[in-house]
C-alpha cells in the first residue's frame, strides 16, 4: 500500500486520500500509477488487476498494492473509492459498467468503448449510479491546448474559418494495436477528434477521411492504416484538417493552428530543450520529445487532479459524452476512408 502521507497532492490543498484500483498495469497504467505515487490528486493505489503476470508482478512490487489477475474480483472485493481503467481498449466498456454499478467513480482511458452503443451503456451506468465518469483525453489538460481554447473563448480570433491539427508519432505502436481497420483512428486520431470538438466547442456535421498503409507492412496486412488525413466540417461552417502519421523521423510532432477572421493562433511542437544552435552551416534546433509519455507528462498529472476535483464536486472536464462523440467520429472516419465517401456525422 502507498503511504497516504506520501500521497498529498503537490499541486492542490491537502485533502483526504482516496483509494483506487488500477485495471491494466501496462504503459499508460504505470504513467498514471507514477503520478499517483507523486501525489497528484491525493489518491493511493489499493489494488492492481492485470491478466499478464509480468505486468502484474512489476506493478505489485513497485506500488506495494494487492495484485490479482482478475479485474472483476478486484472491483467486487476491494472497498476502493475509484477505479482507473487502463486495460486493453476492448475491455473498457464492461469494466466501466461493472465499476459504476458497484458505486465506484471511474476514470477510463480512451477509447471509452469500441461501439457507440457500448459508450451509451457505460454513460448510462455511471449516470444511474451517480458516479463520476471521466475519459482519458489528457491533451485537453496540456498548456498549449488550453491556451488555444482560451483564445477561442475570448473571441479575439473572430469567426473561426479553419483549423489544423498535426499529430505524428515517431513509430508505430506494438503489433496488437495495428491489426484492424479501426486501429489508427480509434486508438490515435480519437485524441485529435476530441481536440477539434474541445477547441471549437461544437460538433462536426460531416467528415471525409483518406487513409492508407503506406510504409508499415503489419498495418497493411491487418487492414489498418499508418497515415491519414481527415477533414471535419463543423455546424458553424469551420473546416478542420487533422493529419496523422505513425512515422516521424524527428520524434513526436504535435502542432495546431486556428485561423479566424480577425487573427490566427498556433502552437508549435514542444521541445524539452529550446536551444537553437547557429553555425556556419545554418541553424539546428534541439529535438522534440520522443513520444507521448514525455511530451504530455504534465497533462497526465493534471487530468488526475481534475478527476479528483470532479469526485469532490467539480466539473468533469472530459466526460463520457466526449468519449462517445470522439469514438463516433473515429468510426465515421473508418467508414469514410474505407468507402471513399464523406460520412455524415450524427450530432447528438
Ligand atoms: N491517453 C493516452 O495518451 C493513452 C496512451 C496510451 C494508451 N492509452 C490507452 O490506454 C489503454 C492501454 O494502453 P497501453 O498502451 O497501456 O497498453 P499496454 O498493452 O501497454 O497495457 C495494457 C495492459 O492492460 C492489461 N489488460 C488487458 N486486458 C485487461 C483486462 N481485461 N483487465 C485488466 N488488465 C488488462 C494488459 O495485460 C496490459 O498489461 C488503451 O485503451 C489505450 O488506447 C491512452
Amino acid at each position: 500500500m502507498i503511504d497516504p502521507m506520501a500521497a498529498a497532492a503537490p499541486d492542490s490543498p491537502r485533502r483526504p486520500t482516496l483509494r483506487v484500483a488500477l485495471l491494466g498495469a501496462g504503459g499508460i497504467g504505470m504513467v498514471h500509477a507514477q503520478n499517483i505515487v507523486r501525489g497528484h490528486g491525493s489518491f493511493a493505489i489499493d489494488a492492481v488487476a492485470d491478466p499478464d503476470p509480468i505486468a502484474l508482478d512489476r506493478a505489485g512490487t513497485s506500488l506495494r498494492a494487492e495484485c490479482s489477475p482478475d479485474w472483476a474480483d478486484v472491483v467486487a472485493s476491494r472497498s476502493v473509492d475509484a477505479v482507473l481503467i487502463c486495460s486493453a481498449s476492448a475491455a473498457h466498456a464492461e469494466q466501466v459498467v461493472t465499476a459504476a454499478e458497484s458505486g465506484k467513480h471511474v476514470f477510463c482511458e480512451k477509447p471509452l468503448a469500441l461501439t457507440v452503443a457500448d459508450c451509451d451503456r457505460a454513460i448510462d451506468a455511471a449516470d444511474r449510479a451517480g458516479v463520476v465518469l471521466q475519459v482519458g483525453f489528457n491533451r485537453r489538460f496540456d498548456a498549449n491546448a488550453k491556451a488555444l481554447k482560451e483564445e477561442v473563448l475570448t473571441g479575439r480570433l473572430g469567426q473561426l474559418l479553419l483549423g489544423r491539427i498535426t499529430s505524428r508519432d515517431p513509430e508505430p505502436p506494438p503489433p496488437e494495436h495495428r491489426r484492424s481497420p479501426e486501429g489508427l483512428f480509434v486508438e490515435s486520431s480519437i485524441h485529435d477528434f476530441d481536440m477539434a470538438r474541445f477547441l471549437l466547442g461544437e460538433e462536426p456535421v460531416e467528415l471525409a477521411s483518406y487513409a492508407g498503409a503506406l510504409f508499415d507492412p503489419l498495418a497493411l496486412e491487418g487492414g489498418d492504416n499508418d497515415t491519414a488525413v481527415t477533414v471535419l466540417r463543423f455546424g458553424s461552417g469551420t473546416i478542420v484538417t487533422i493529419e496523422n502519421c505513425r512515422r516521424s523521423a524527428s520524434g513526436y510532432d504535435q502542432r495546431m493552428e486556428l485561423h479566424g477572421a480577425d487573427g490566427s493562433a498556433r502552437t508549435e511542437n514542444v521541445r524539452p530543450v529550446a536551444m537553437i544552435l547557429d553555425g556556419p552551416a545554418g541553424s539546428t534546433a534541439s529535438p522534440g520529445a520522443w513520444f507521448y509519455p514525455e511530451r504530455y507528462a504534465d497533462s497526465y498529472a493534471a487530468e488526475l487532479v481534475s478527476f479528483r476535483n470532479a469526485i469532490d464536486g467539480g466539473p468533469v472536464e472530459a466526460t463520457g459524452h466526449d468519449g462517445r462523440q470522439a469514438l463516433a467520429l473515429a468510426l465515421a472516419a473508418v467508414e469514410s476512408s474505407t468507402k471513399g465517401t464523406p460520412a455524415r456525422f450524427d450530432v447528438r
